[in-house]
């Protein structure tokens, strides 16, 4: 069975239905490339969105993995095991973070962060602190805890009811945070640039603003930095480029390289907030999971992957702003580093433009259902990012629109 037609039609009967995937089957990657079970192949600019730090199948990685597969894999978290206190140490030696806790995606590390906000107030004598502040359009995993936070009602639908003493506001309006974050708020959450919710890049003073706000009132400020973190905006977190300290951020995606894995990276202050007894996860901080995590770091440093985020992040800028420039159904071009797109005109199909592409060869996704983004391995070449975007040039020069 190494036809798409036939692995298809399996997972028609037995995978589960709630995602809508391409109508075929990937088996092989290495770099930007991706191969399916009939050998076709697909530039991979998406970066199986944001998580391909080092690309499909880094030898190292690969081999770093395998090695710890054959020597320790996991032990439970009633033991330490070697590498989760050596990544520990990697991340409080690379971030402003003086702790670490392993989770194994997003949404998990997000839930520590909820939870670690409520008892840090909790443990201090202050019950009433429990309210938690989002954003609207913003985009936090899909575990009910982090869905609460999550300011997109499509996903709440059918869901309810949701987390009590949740509030949400509009991104990027201090004025909006100023009304709701008082002596009732345990923590204000926010990306520092809202990714799902369409590459928003937050204005001018917001975070510095947040950050003024959440210690003048006695509320906690956490980031989530599960796409942002990790070099993918041209810094190893986003909110070095704000100056802005956060008393506890989130880590995912890239952090792995493909492998799951996150974190909850907190300030000292924080590292009573969740005695023994009060937050676990029996995978989280697993020895072969901080392997990968590992390698991943070690291959950051061997091939200066931040720096290059940074300059194949302005040369990809350069490059969306003339296709900007050049075809009317770009509204703009947005993002930051290697996080990136497009956004398309109203009356452009996104999804039917997405398919499009991925008919020529180029994988790529949707931020916020209407920008085209690109988020690809941080080792990605200017020639690849080139190649892509020739094949995004010449689709927009007649895409498909909604009224077709
Ligand atoms: C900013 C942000 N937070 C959290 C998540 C959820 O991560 P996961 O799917 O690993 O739970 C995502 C996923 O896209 C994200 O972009």
């Amino acid at each position: 069975m190494t036809d798409n037609a036939s692995l298809l039609e399996t997972a028609k009967q037995v995978a589960y239905p709630n995602y809508r995937p391409a109508p075929f089957v990937l088996t092989r990657g290495r770099g930007c490339r991706v191969e399916d079970v009939e050998g076709r192949s697909f530039l991979d600019l998406s970066g199986g969105i944001a998580v391909l730090s080092v690309g499909h199948c880094h030898p190292e990685l690969a081999e770093a993995i395998a090695e710890q597969a054959a020597r320790l894999m996991h032990v439970s978290n009633l033991f330490y095991n070697d590498r989760a206190i050596e990544l520990a140490a990697e991340i409080t030696k690379r971030t402003p973070f003086d702790r670490v806790y392993f989770a194994n995606s997003g949404a998990e590390a997000n839930e520590a962060l909820l939870k670690l906000a409520r008892h840090h107030h909790y443990g201090l004598g202050d019950a009433v602190r429990v309210e938690l502040v989002g954003t609207l359009k913003s985009f936090h995993g899909r575990t009910l805890g982090a869905l609460s936070l999550t300011g997109q009602p499509k996903y709440h639908k059918g869901m309810e009811p949701l987390l009590g003493g949740v509030k949400l506001v509009p991104y990027g309006d201090l004025d909006a945070m100023r009304e709701v974050v008082g002596d009732k708020t345990a923590a204000v959450l926010v990306e520092p640039l809202q990714a799902e919710g369409g590459l928003v890049v937050p204005p001018e003073g917001y975070l510095e603003g947040l950050r003024e706000l959440t210690r003048e009132r006695g509320a906690l400020l956490l980031f989530d930095e599960v796409q942002t973190g990790y070099g993918r905006t041209g810094t190893f977190l986003a909110q070095e480029q704000y100056g802005v300290v956060p008393d506890a951020c989130s880590l995912a995606k890239g952090i792995g390289g493909g492998f799951p894995l996150a974190a909850m990276a907190v300030t000292e202050k924080l590292a009573g907030a969740l005695p023994p007894g009060t937050h676990a996860s029996t995978f989280g901080g697993n020895a072969l999971a901080c392997a990968a995590g590992l390698a991943v770091l070690r291959i950051f440093d061997q091939e200066g992957l931040v720096e290059r985020a940074a300059s194949t992040g302005e040369h990809l800028r350069v490059e969306l702003e003339k296709l900007a420039a050049k075809h009317e159904c770009v509204v703009d071009a947005r993002g930051r580093g290697l996080l990136r797109g497009l956004a398309l005109a109203d009356d452009v199909d996104a999804m039917a433009t997405l398919h499009a592409l991925r008919d020529k060869g180029l994988l790529l996704t949707l931020a916020g259902g209407f920008v085209l983004r690109i988020s690809p391995p941080l080792n990605v070449t200017p020639e690849e990012l080139d190649e892509g975007l020739a094949i995004v040039d010449a689709l927009l020069a007649d895409p498909p629109r909604k009224d077709a």
